[in-house]
This record gives C-alpha cells, structure tokens and sequence, in this order.
C-alpha cells in the first residue's frame, strides 16, 4: 500500500506523522517512510536547488520540473521497488503538493502539472491520501522565511488551499479528510482508524 500525507504549511503534518511512525513501531508494523522533495541521493540535491532562497530567478515551470524529476527518482530508486516487495510506503507530500502548490498556487493549471507529473510517476499513484484540512492562517509562518516557498504572499497559500479542495472532489475516494483536532492524540487516533479502514494498516 502507498499512502501520502498532504496539507498547508503549519497543519501539524511533520507531528501526525511521527505519531503514526510510533504507533507502527509500537504494534510491529514496517513501513518505509520518505518525503518529498527528497529521499534519495539526487532527489535530495534537487531540493536543495528547489528551496534555496538565492534561486530567486527561477521560473515557475522549472520549479514545476524539479519536483518532478525528483518524484522520477523517487518512485524509480525507492517506491516501487518497496511495492513490489510488498511493502507499506508513507509518504509525507507527493504529486497532489505540486498540483496544488505549482498548478494552483504558481498558476500553472492543475492539467499541465498533472501531465508533467504523469510521466514522472509512471503510474504509480498513492492508495490513500490523509489530507490534514486547515485552511491557512496568515501567521502560520511566526518568524520563519525559511525557504523559497515559504516566503510566497498569503494568497499563495490560499491558492493552494483552494487546490487541495479542488482535487479532493476529484478523487474522493482516495483522499481522507482529517480536520485536525486541537489534540494531536486526537487527530493521530483519527488517521490511524482511517488507515485501519482503508486496510493500509493493521
Ligand atoms: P518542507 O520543508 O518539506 O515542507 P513541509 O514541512 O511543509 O512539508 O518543504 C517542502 C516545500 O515544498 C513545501 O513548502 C511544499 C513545497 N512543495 C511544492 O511546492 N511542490 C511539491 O510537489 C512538493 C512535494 C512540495
């Protein structure tokens, strides 16, 4: 099973998904856990490139690219290879952050994100998708300006927002919608029935 976890900046993604890592180790369940932009040698030297602050000349459509390129090595070094073997792959972000943060929030269009992506991907969609539903808060960011997306205009994030709506009513039956709740026990509780559900976990 292939699961990946979405939402905007400062939902609490990073904390749901050590929790789920806990609770996995807890009841002796192996998954491989990777993130994205990242997770191999190359994908992580496209991040790099991706999120330094001092690219500013780059284009929308090259940005759009290098997720992509580093989701191509991605899915060919690490996730379907996992698969094949039968292995549980927890993913935190994949291809529904670059339609929503590049086809909605760059304005690319979600089409010409997803056709990019196609290729990149090769067929290998996510089985289930937890999408952490808050909507941006203007002061998720407190201090931080820490890379080249995060320093994007609200109504970026608002865009993206919008996005990850959006796409949601396209594939309704793969993505979960956990409202997080002010516990985080809570919200770990919730994913980790739905994944039960979905037969993801045990
Ligand atoms: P990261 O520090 O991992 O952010 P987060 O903790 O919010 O997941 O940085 C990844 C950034 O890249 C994040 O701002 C979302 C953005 N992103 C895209 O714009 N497109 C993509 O395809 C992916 C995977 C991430």
């Amino acid at each position: 099973m292939f699961v990946t976890f979405e939402g905007s900046e400062g939902v609490g993604k990073s904390t749901q998904l050590r929790l789920l890592k806990e609770y996995l180790f807890r009841t002796g369940q192996d998954a491989v856990y990777i993130r994205e932009p990242g997770s191999t040698d190359i994908s992580e030297q496209i991040r790099g490139v991706i999120l330094d602050k001092a690219n500013s000349a780059m284009t929308d459509m090259t940005e759009a690219m290098l997720y992509a390129a580093s989701r191509a090595q991605l899915v060919r070094e690490v996730i379907k290879p996992a698969l094949a073997l039968g292995k549980l792959v927890i993913c935190d972000r994949y291809i529904d952050s670059s339609v929503a943060y590049q086809g909605y929030g760059r304005r690319l269009g979600a089409d010409a994100v997803k056709k990019i992506n196609a290729f990149a991907i090769d067929g290998c969609m996510p089985d289930v998708t937890i999408f952490l539903d808050l909507p941006p808060k203007s002061n998720w960011r407190g201090d931080r300006h820490a890379d080249r997306i995060e320093e994007q205009p609200d109504d970026f994030f608002e865009r993206v927002y919008r996005g990850y709506l959006d796409e949601i009513k396209l594939s309704p039956t793969r993505f979960v919608r956990i409202k997080p709740d002010l516990d985080k026990l809570v919200t770990s509780k919730n994913i980790i029935d739905a994944l039960r559900q979905r037969g993801a976990i045990r």
